[in-house]
């Protein structure tokens, strides 16, 4: 027995003893292969001096304020972004909810791409308008568009670089170089890409967000966001994140720490394999339209060829059958591993109905706007041998 401190030993009632007895490790336990996982919401300080230097962020204090789980995680990330320093946050959307608030004030005028994540909308129309915040929504594959919506009070641009559920690709370099001109600040929400596809920063965007929920996590079980930037723009979305307390928690950051360590053959496994089945989905004559930027015909097919690394397409992708609900149903029933599910990026394959996820928000006429007719399906893919996934989806489309 190495660990055992008794200094309590025998003073004390048993009510008294029971708290302090078994609670602190007097052996040595450096250098673990993995990183413990420090559950403490605070740490001790020696008098008022200790406790001023630890409110400066001279050493941990308060789990909110910072944690080692949280910091581990965030450098890992900061290094696979290229940038100086990543804030850990509850989710995805507390991450977004947390650089929004925390760049933009009443009167500044942000101009958004309108191809992103159907709550990040909800989010800049249902409350960011409540705070005086001016919003103009454009069409972020073109780039002139987004340029004419530029105001003179505009501070920011935001955008995703694979939107959903068309795979439109933005060209971020082009996008960034026009906010420097306008001294306007750059947000790239990079959840599909990773940093496997693609590092935005690179590319002159000034911060980058993850749903750490999806390719992060990679296993479905976590739920997790973060924000990379240089050091002064995180400086100054510090105290948002601090009184909005949306910090992960040290298990979840643990977890994701560990994700993080297969990420690379995760990832790669998964983009390879997307590649292969948008290339077999689309010789499928029950397919109308394959949507994934490896697809010569896709739109944005040359711009995601010249931006992202390793001939790396994205694992996300979409496809569109007959708009015959009955039939999606039948086609959902008959896929024997490929699973319906309310995510994506987990190391599965999984299939979503846009039309659905959306109907509470948005009008048929909006959905079908946004390309989401009753025949588009959504894959996100996993990392399952690429013929199994191949038959096993065309074994279903037979039901059209
Ligand atoms: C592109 C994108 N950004 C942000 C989010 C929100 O992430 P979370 O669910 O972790 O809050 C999602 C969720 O699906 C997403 O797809």
């Amino acid at each position: 027995m190495i660990h055992m401190k008794k200094n309590y030993e025998g003073n004390y009632d048993t009510d008294t003893e029971i708290l302090y007895r078994g609670t602190e490790v007097s052996g040595i336990a450096e250098n673990p292969e993995t990183l413990p996982i420090y559950h403490s919401t605070a740490y001790c300080v020696k008098d008022t001096d200790d406790y001023t230097f630890a409110n400066n962020g001279g050493k941990y204090f308060y789990n909110r304020t910072a944690n080692p789980n949280r910091d581990c995680l965030g450098e890992a990330i900061s290094y696979l972004e290229n940038g100086e320093k990543t804030i850990i946050c509850s989710s995805g959307m507390a991450a977004i909810s947390t650089a929004l608030l925390g760049l933009l004030k009443n009167g500044d005028h942000a101009v958004i791409s309108k191809a992103i994540y159907g709550e990040t909308i909800e989010l800049i129309e249902n409350m960011l308008s409540k705070y005086g915040i001016e919003i103009t929504f454009a069409d972020f594959t073109n780039e002139k568009e987004v340029e004419k919506s530029v105001k003179p009070n505009t501070v920011l641009f935001y955008t995703e670089i694979i939107a959903n559920p068309l795979t439109l690709v933005v060209d971020i370099e082009k996008i960034a170089s026009i906010a420097k001109k306008h001294n306007i600040l750059t947000v790239v929400d990079s959840t599909f890409t990773t940093p496997f596809v693609i590092k935005p920063l690179d590319f002159g965007a000034d911060i980058v967000i993850h749903s750490l929920t999806k390719y992060f996590g990679g296993h479905s079980d976590i739920t997790g966001g973060s924000i990379t930037s240089n050091e002064s723009i995180i400086k100054r979305l510090m105290p948002s994140y601090l009184l909005l307390g949306c910090c992960m928690d040290p298990n979840t950051a643990w977890l994701t720490s560990r994700s993080i360590k297969t990420m690379a053959m995760r990832v790669r496994l998964q983009n390879s394999n997307a590649v292969k089945l948008a290339h077999a989905l689309s010789l499928n004559p029950k397919i109308k339209t394959v949507f994934h930027p490896s697809i010569e015909t896709h739109p944005q097919h040359e711009i995601a060829k010249r931006m992202f690394s390793d001939g790396f397409y994205g694992a996300m992708m979409s496809f569109r059958v007959e708009d015959d609900i009955k039939k999606v149903n039948e086609f959902m029933h008959r896929l024997k591993i490929v699973k319906y599910m309310g995510t994506l990026g987990g190391i599965r394959t999984t299939i979503a109905h846009p039309a659905t996820a959306f109907r509470n928000e948005f009008s048929d006429e909006e959905l079908k706007s946004m390309g989401m007719y009753e025949g588009l399906i959504r894959i996100s893919t996993g990392a399952e041998n690429a013929d199994d996934l191949i038959n096993d989806f065309n074994q279903a489309l037979e039901v059209f």
